[in-house]
């Protein structure tokens, strides 16, 4: 394996993912390295199909193991032609979203289970695992809150979605407790506050 730095980011929408991914990359290129940056589901044309099939609305009558499997198919794509390939280069990836999406998602969102999510993508993730993964999380009362706001003018929550919603919340909370190199960031605290974090982060590793 080469000497590169494989750096997720995770949390639900609206946390403001990007814009600390596109800080993340200044903090790295400051340091000198050369940074790619990439999400899933997607990051290569071919993962990119397998999204459009995953996230297509008409596709309602998919089962929860066909999804997993097409994360994972997706996911195997991206590792083996862009993400592998850039790490064994000296670089820094940049992931937005990666595994622990998967397992959140769908090992608690969709009950499926952390174990049998992690085991349909061991194949996938081809023994990569983030050196460092920033959760940026609210706590579920919080993201609830953001999300009734945000939906207000629709009017409709489903009590399922609410579910769905809250198990994510909470299987990302046990995902950093259970796995290594997850550091945990409020989502609350302002932009400038949690890239400060993640600047303190990346220099406590010694990246
Ligand atoms: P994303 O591109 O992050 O969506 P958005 O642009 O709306 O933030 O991811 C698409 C959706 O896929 C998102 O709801 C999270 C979900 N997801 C999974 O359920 N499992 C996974 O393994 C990944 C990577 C994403």
């Amino acid at each position: 394996m080469g000497k590169g730095l494989f750096i997720t980011f995770e949390g639900l929408d609206g946390a403001g993912k990007s814009t600390q991914i596109q800080r993340a990359k200044e903090i790295f290129v400051q340091k000198g390295y050369d940074v790619v940056i990439t999400r899933e589901p997607g990051g290569t044309e071919i993962s990119e199909k397998i999204r459009s099939i995953i996230l297509d609305n008409n596709n309602d009558e998919m089962g929860f193991v066909t999804e997993a499997l097409l994360y994972a198919a997706s996911r195997a794509q991206h590792v083996f032609e862009k993400i592998k390939p850039a790490l064994d280069d000296n670089k820094v990836v940049i992931c937005d979203r990666y595994v622990h999406s998967s397992i959140a998602y769908q090992g608690y969102g969709r009950q499926l289970g952390a174990e049998r999510v992690m085991e349909i993508n061991k194949h996938a993730i081809d023994g990569i695992m983030p050196d460092l993964s920033f959760f940026i999380l609210l706590p579920t009362e919080k993201a609830l809150e953001r999300l009734m706001k945000s939906q207000r003018e629709l009017d409709r929550l489903e009590v399922e979605e609410v579910d769905f919603f809250k198990r994510i919340e909470e299987g990302y909370n046990e995902i950093a407790d259970t796995y290594d190199n997850i550091v945990k960031i409020d989502a609350s605290k302002s932009v400038d506050e949690i890239s400060e974090q993640i600047k303190y982060w990346i220099d406590k590793k010694g990246f």
